[in-house]
């Protein structure tokens, strides 16, 4: 059978860093609160000029780099984000421009902080499907575009940036120690939109709107979508789980992180953590956390991943895969 294995991975990210301390000037709030509260002591802010589509870009091309495979070798891609350079075209395909691909297929993903997630499992079934041999699976965001600075109960909690995989069809056997995506479970339930939403939009307000948040609601959902989803990968792929190598979760806030870790039987040392230097980067989060742990040798061929991650909509989901 067909398995789609990640080959490459990069990321990028925009220069300019913004401190806690730094925020304290300009709304009521407080590092102690900040880390206590989240786990963020910092996040990347991106510049003028960067974009959404310039920063997914620069992380695809290093995940091509990685994979020491060129843009001839991608037939689609697929970009998670909710802060697009623009209403229409995808920045997909200004993705594709800006690489120079001008072969296969690309169009944009709308899945908020679960959008990387919606985004692997669906290259995943194209790749199974033969409809693509490899494919640029990029999550990227420029949320302080989409933030209210006067707000303090949301400006603190994101960043900006952007992570890529080149995701490869390979052949496997159809069992448990096959490389690659090995279960994915996606959900959504739109009961819950006014908990997190942008107030703005083409076709209702004609803005770009901003981000409004119920934070303490979301948070009581968190925990039990995000267990729910990895458990059912453990299910399809009949295992527990003590046979993970690491968890790779979306990086909202680390007591949501820790509380789901622990609810699942995962050990500490098992879970990559990268809030603390990106904050919130939405789509972005997953990739960035694999670059790091790639980056630091933490990831070995071989090792069993578990990704999540859980957002606006509410939509939520998890992917188990063999590196
Ligand atoms: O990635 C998409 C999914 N998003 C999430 O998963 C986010 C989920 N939610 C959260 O992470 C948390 O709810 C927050 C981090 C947003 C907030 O933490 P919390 O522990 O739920 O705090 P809270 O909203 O209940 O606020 C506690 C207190 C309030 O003051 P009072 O009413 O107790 O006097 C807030 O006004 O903290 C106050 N507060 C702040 N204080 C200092 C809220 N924001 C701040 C702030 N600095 N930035």
């Amino acid at each position: 059978m067909i398995r789609s294995a990640i080959c490459g991975v990069g990321a990028a990210l925009p220069e300019r860093v913004v401190t806690n301390a730094e925020l304290e000037k300009i709304v009521e709030t407080s590092d102690e609160w900040i880390v206590q509260r989240t786990g963020i002591r910092q996040r990347y802010i991106a510049g003028e000029r960067d974009t959404t589509v310039s920063l997914g870009a620069q992380a695809a091309r290093r995940a091509l780099d990685n994979a020491e495979l060129s843009i001839k070798d991608i037939d689609c891609i697929i970009l998670a984000t909710s802060t697009a350079d623009h209403t229409f075209p995808s920045s997909a395909t200004e993705i594709q421009r800006a690489l120079g691909m001008t072969l296969g297929f690309a169009f944009d993903i709308q899945a908020v902080c679960s959008g990387f997630v919606f985004a692997l499992a669906t290259a995943d079934f194209y790749l199974r499907c033969k409809m693509a041999k490899r494919a640029l699976v990029i999550g990227s965001e420029t949320f302080s575009r989409i933030l209210n600075w006067k707000d303090r109960t949301t400006c603190i909690l994101f960043g900006d940036g952007a992570g890529a995989v080149v995701l490869e069809a390979i052949k496997g056997k159809g069992v448990i120690q096959d490389r690659g995506i090995l279960a994915s479970k996606l959900r959504s339930d739109g009961r819950h939109i006014e908990k997190l939403y942008v107030d703005g939009g083409p076709s209702t307000t004609q803005t770009t709107g901003h981000l409004r948040m119920e934070g303490p609601e979301v948070f009581k959902h968190a925990v039990a979508m995000i267990t729910d989803v990895v458990n059912s990968c453990f299910n399809i792929a009949g295992i527990g789980p003590e046979k993970l190598d690491w968890f790779i979760p979306h990086q909202a806030n680390k007591r949501i992180i820790d509380a789901s870790a622990h609810k699942l039987g995962i050990i500490d040392k098992k879970v990559v953590i990268t809030i603390g230097e990106h904050g919130n980067t939405s789509a972005a989060s997953i990739p960035l956390a694999l670059a790091v742990a790639v980056k630091d040798g933490r990831l070995k061929k071989g090792d069993l991943i578990m990704l999540e991650a859980m957002g606006g909509g509410f939509t939520w989901g998890a992917v188990l895969l063999r590196w």
